[in-house]
């Protein structure tokens, strides 16, 4: 769409219409948006308030499936690239988390920059741009023989049965030494991305005995203490067997033409390990679009929730926590966002836009939407309205580790800005 005014109106016309597999230009009076005025510091800023993205919606692709702590779906970020890009723009998270924007982008034939402090993120985020053949999958988990006698630098037996932790050992050596050798390739980048995925969980379908979810990793004595409560102890779990069964899952829905999507995007596309205030690697007026989500205060603990990803892929945890943004107020959190709105306006292409998420937080006491308004003002972004995109209230919710179980409804705030021509 070249003008923001024809982007407002259609978010002001816009009715979800099943049948339209997304969603109609033709506001109906039953369902059209609900449009509030709020005063930021003297500016009038309009919030869209509907339901832009459904449940009901055409089904996100399998591909996605990789679970990450306050990822969001798939579709909050499918809106926006097929509204404000067009075929192979560069569309860009700086916040990438396990890749959901840039992965979407991708399927849409879009070009891909994904950025996080965290480099598990690449590892989480990269391999699914190559999807392999299962075959393929199958034939390299065979060539990796087990070792019983390998011993792990700490004791892991209150999550793995004995024979599991020495699959898990044998594999992750493996896999070092296809990197050190300089021989790793995308089979063993898929693996690695799948067993990470699989590590602990709370079914048969993980590594671990019962845990948390699988993007949460309770400490050792935790562990231990569900254990006892629980009185359970660690099954022996066929781990190649897993591996393929994850494999065939998240590839159970991807065409030919996604694979081929992916596999373009994937070539051109640029992965970054870096603070989102500082990406040198990106170029001047090159990004279309951003669609992020940024750590909101220090409600998710990234690092404690990765801590066994991190040890499985041999990266050093404490030093990764230090670099993760934590803030404890909104004035720290502030801070550090002002910072990376003037490194988003110098990346973005004049007329390109960013999609800035900020979750439900305490209850609405803190609005951080509001707060985004002026930090993108004062990096020269023009704000063309917040979007709250409201839902019923579903299991998935949960995801955001936010919560909103009050009004009954899950809510995204998403605060659009341009930068001016
Ligand atoms: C809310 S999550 C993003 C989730 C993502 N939208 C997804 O769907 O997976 C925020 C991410 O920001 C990353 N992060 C925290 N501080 C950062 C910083 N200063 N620069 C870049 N990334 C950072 C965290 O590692 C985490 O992956």
């Amino acid at each position: 769409m070249e003008f923001g005014n024809e982007v407002m109106s259609y978010l002001q016309g816009f009715t979800y219409e099943e049948e339209a597999g997304n969603c109609s230009l033709f506001g109906s009076s039953e369902n059209s948006t609900n449009i509030e005025t709020v005063f930021i510091n003297g500016i009038q800023i309009k919030k869209y308030v509907n339901e832009f993205w459904t449940s009901k919606q055409r089904q996100a692709s399998s591909i996605h499936e990789i679970s990450y702590r306050a990822c969001f779906k798939p579709q909050l970020p499918r809106f926006f690239i097929e509204l404000l890009s067009e075929i192979r723009d560069i569309i860009y998270d700086p916040f990438s988390g396990r890749g959901t924007t840039s992965i979407e982008a991708g399927l849409l034939g879009r070009k891909v920059v994904s950025n996080d402090v965290n480099p598990l993120s690449e590892i989480l985020t990269r391999p699914r741009f190559v999807p392999p053949l299962i075959g393929d999958v199958a034939e390299r988990l065979s060539l990796i023989s087990i070792d019983q006698g390998l011993v792990p630098e700490m004791d892991l037996s209150m999550f793995f049965h004995e024979r599991t932790l020495s699959e898990i050992l044998s594999i992750r050596k493996y896999l070092c030494g296809r990197k050190e050798s300089g021989d790793e390739d995308d089979i063993d980048r898929w693996i690695a991305m799948v067993a990470t995925n699989r590590l602990t969980g709370h079914s048969s379908g993980f590594f671990s005995v019962y845990t948390l979810p699988p993007n949460q990793a309770v400490s050792l004595e935790s562990q231990k203490k569900i254990n006892e409560v629980r009185g359970q102890t660690p099954q022996y779990r066929d781990t190649k067997e897993i591996i393929l069964r994850k494999t065939n899952s998240l590839l159970r829905n991807l065409t030919s033409s996604q694979k081929a999507n992916l596999k373009v995007a994937g070539r051109s596309g640029l992965f970054i390990n870096r603070s989102a205030a500082y990406t040198p690697e990106i170029g001047s007026d090159s990004v279309q679009l951003t669609v992020t989500s940024p750590p909101f205060l220090n409600i998710v603990q990234y690092s404690k929730d990765n801590w066994l990803r991190c040890w499985f892929n041999s990266l050093d945890g404490d030093e990764i926590s230090n670099r993760i943004t934590m803030a404890k107020t909104v004035e720290q959190w502030s801070t550090v966002m002002n910072s990376v709105f003037h490194e988003l306006y110098r990346v973005t292409k004049p007329n390109g836009w960013v999609a800035f998420e900020v979750g439900e937080i305490k209850n609405r006491t803190v609005k951080l939407d509001e707060h985004v308004v002026p930090l993108g003002h004062s990096a020269g972004f023009e704000c063309h309205g917040i979007l709250v995109n409201s839902q019923e209230f579903t299991k998935t919710a949960n995801i955001w580790g936010i919560r909103n179980m009050r009004s009954g409804t899950n809510t995204n705030r998403i605060v659009l800005f341009r930068k001016p021509k």
